[in-house]
């Protein structure tokens, strides 16, 4: 098996590793565009606002649905353990980023009611930004390689399957094209 090569379905987690690139590329835009609106000292709330639809349809219902109904219940089956292992602490943190989302977008109701600083929501964001980007960073550097490592190939088409019906369900192909789309113009 290929484990190098970003090609479809060659291997177990290409396409999670695809989705990160996508992610990373939305954290990095929405952090600038945060320090914009810090130099001005007020919030653009329609792109935060743009930033939560990505989060919870993209990151969230698609890829972290991705990980939690198809990789993470076959890297179990091939003997890695969900319990005090590095699957419990992933799924811990995709708990943590939902929280962190709800959060947020109370913040933001709080901030347009004049109730909250903006530096409020910019410490959330961030908080966000940071946790999704040592997520990414362990899941491709530890997890990802170790579930290669126990796959056979009946695994990986399986999974990959999986993929394609999540995706289809949790949000259809056009409109994952359409917020990868989004994602690059926040
Ligand atoms: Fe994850
Ligand atoms: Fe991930």
């Amino acid at each position: 098996m290929n484990h190098h090569h970003g090609h479809e379905a060659v291997n177990l987690t290409g396409s999670l590793v695809a989705d990160h690139e996508v992610i990373l590329t939305a954290l990095e835009r929405l952090e600038a565009r945060l320090g914009e609106m810090s130099g001005r000292g007020a919030l653009d709330v329609e792109t935060i606002n743009k930033f939560l639809v990505f989060a919870r349809s993209f990151i969230d219902r698609c890829h972290h649905g991705k990980e939690e109904r198809c990789l993470f219940p076959c890297m179990e089956r091939r003997g890695i353990p969900r319990e005090g292992g590095p699957i419990g602490v992933m799924l811990y943190e995709h708990e943590s980023g939902r929280r962190l989302v709800r959060e947020i977008d109370e913040l933001l109701k709080s901030y347009r009611m004049g109730d909250t600083p903006p530096e409020a929501v910019f410490a959330k964001c961030e908080e966000y930004i940071h946790l999704l980007r040592q997520h990414i960073s362990k899941e491709n550097s530890v997890l990802f390689p170790m579930g290669e490592s126990v796959v056979v190939q009946d695994d990986v088409v399986e999974v990959n399957e999986c993929y394609e019906v999540v995706e289809g369900r949790e949000m259809g192909h056009e409109a994952h094209e359409e917020l990868k789309k989004l994602a690059e113009e926040l």
